[in-house]
């Protein structure tokens, strides 16, 4: 589709002083300004004054809701109508050992709903699902259009990178965003999220919105209104949309690092795997075949949801995926056949008590120093290192025992990790006063039957 005309009389400067002096600016405003940016007709320097103006003002619903629309419509839109089956996503806001896409793609196609899954690199301390899935062997995240639709249609779920024909408006104002300050405006997170998922052509959307240590949210309130401007835009947008605001206060399951954690997403596949991420993964699930129309309820969605990992159905959907994407099957049952670290280190706790904290984004940090993760945009990823959690929240730990092993290729990183997980653990004499929830709350509920 062409982006749509921009406003006669725009002047980058006029819109500026507008957003600085706190007064709402117009659909067409919005449009002209994102258009010219992405033509290349206005300079960067103009953007950024407004994007500065914008974390400062803020946005109202109305202008959040034009922009996210702008940047959808700056590129390509993927048309999936002649699938039948409802097409549905789920997104995270990014955290630490979240592997969740990994086996939620599989388990909703499984049930019968299409899974476009477009996803995203490591950001800062948190991993990236593309990073992850390249720990396959051969697997490829960058398939054409015609590729990705075939996969789709042959298996029901397709996992790739962003094109350079989606929402390119979001590239440019991202990059821009990444170095003047300006990543950090939930008004601008939400247009940048919003308008690359809804170019996936998708019916409905579920949002893993974290909070924690671990998230780009720290605080619930944040994460909670952020949770709810992507709901209300989304919803504007004629999707069906629901947030979960779940816990990233410590990493989520035992394992962080790419390969490591394509094992942790299968054993869960195999019906196996941590408590935590398990519980996540149905939960997410469930919200996901519900809105899905392949569940009465979310209740419903969940139980459907173990019955497909019981059978072995949504593993062979994994395996089939995998195959399809160029990627070795084989390792969902052979998981040695995924880069393994030459070398193991453990981290040890110097007393005994409980695990009070473990926190997140220093574990995160950690594993992007051991190369899981890229301290510069040029870096390159290592697949095989990481870091496998003995320890978490609530338990009981003697003196002298391992709290964590560290998998690497390098000492030096090696010991600036260890140093940072070391710093991580909170050791205390009696156990933590309260659990954190995994799931803080749901927001937008799309007409919820549990
Ligand atoms: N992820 C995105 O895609 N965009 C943001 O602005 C932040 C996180």
């Amino acid at each position: 589709m062409s982006p749509p005309p921009a406003c006669l009389n725009f002047r980058a400067i006029d819109v500026i002083r507008k957003k600085r002096d706190g007064s709402e600016l117009s659909r067409s405003e919005i449009e002209s300004l994102v258009n010219a940016y992405t033509r290349g007709d206005i300079p960067d320097y103009q953007v950024s004054a407004w994007l500065m103006a914008v974390v400062l003002r803020g946005m109202t619903r109305a202008e959040t809701a034009a922009l996210t629309d702008a940047m959808l419509r700056s590129g390509e839109q993927l048309d999936l109508s002649s699938l039948p089956a409802k097409k549905v996503d789920k997104h995270s806001t990014g955290g630490v050992g979240d592997k969740t896409s990994l086996v939620l793609a599989p388990l909703a196609a499984a049930a019968g709903v299409a899974v476009p899954m477009i996803s995203g690199r490591g950001l800062g301390h948190t991993g990236g699902t593309l990073d992850k899935l390249e720990a396959i062997p051969g697997f490829n995240v960058n398939l054409s259009a015609g590729q990705f639709r075939s996969v789709l249609e042959t298996c029901g779920c397709a996992m790739i990178g962003q094109t350079a024909e989606i929402a390119p408006a979001d590239r440019k104002l991202y990059a821009l965003r990444d170095v003047t300050g300006t990543v950090e405006s939930p008004y601008l997170i939400c247009a940048s999220i919003m308008s690359k998922k809804l170019a996936e052509g998708i019916d409905a959307l579920v949002l893993d919105v974290k909070t924690g240590s671990g998230a780009f949210m720290k605080h619930e309130k944040d994460a909670a209104f952020l949770a709810e401007l992507m709901v209300e835009t989304g919803e504007r947008m004629g999707k069906k949309v629901v947030a979960l605001i779940t816990d990233m206060d410590q990493p989520l399951g035992n394992k962080i690092g790419n390969a490591l954690e394509v094992i942790e997403a299968v054993e869960v596949l195999h019906g196996e795997g941590p408590q935590d991420l398990r519980e996540l993964c149905l939960e997410l699930a469930g919200w996901m075949l519900y809105l899905g129309e392949a569940a009465d309820s979310v209740n419903a969605g969940k139980n459907r949801g173990q019955e497909l990992i019981a059978s072995g159905r949504a593993l062979q959907k994994f395996r089939q995926m995998v195959e399809l994407q160029g990627g070795e099957p084989g390792v969902v049952d052979h998981p040695d056949r995924l880069p393994r670290a030459p070398d193991l280190t453990t981290t040890a706790s110097t007393k005994s008590g409980f695990v009070t904290s473990v926190q997140c984004e220093r574990v995160g940090t950690a594993c992007v120093i051991l190369g899981g993760g890229r301290e510069r945009k040029e870096d390159s990823v290592d697949p095989a290192v990481g870091i496998v959690l003995h320890k978490k929240v609530g338990d009981s730990v003697a003196a002298g025992e391992p709290l964590a092993t560290i998998h690497y290729n390098h000492e030096t990183r090696a010991a600036r990790a260890k140093q940072l997980l070391e710093a991580s653990y909170t050791i205390s004499d009696s156990p933590p006063p309260e659990r954190r929830p995994l799931i803080h709350g749901v927001i937008g509920n799309s007409g919820e039957k549990n």
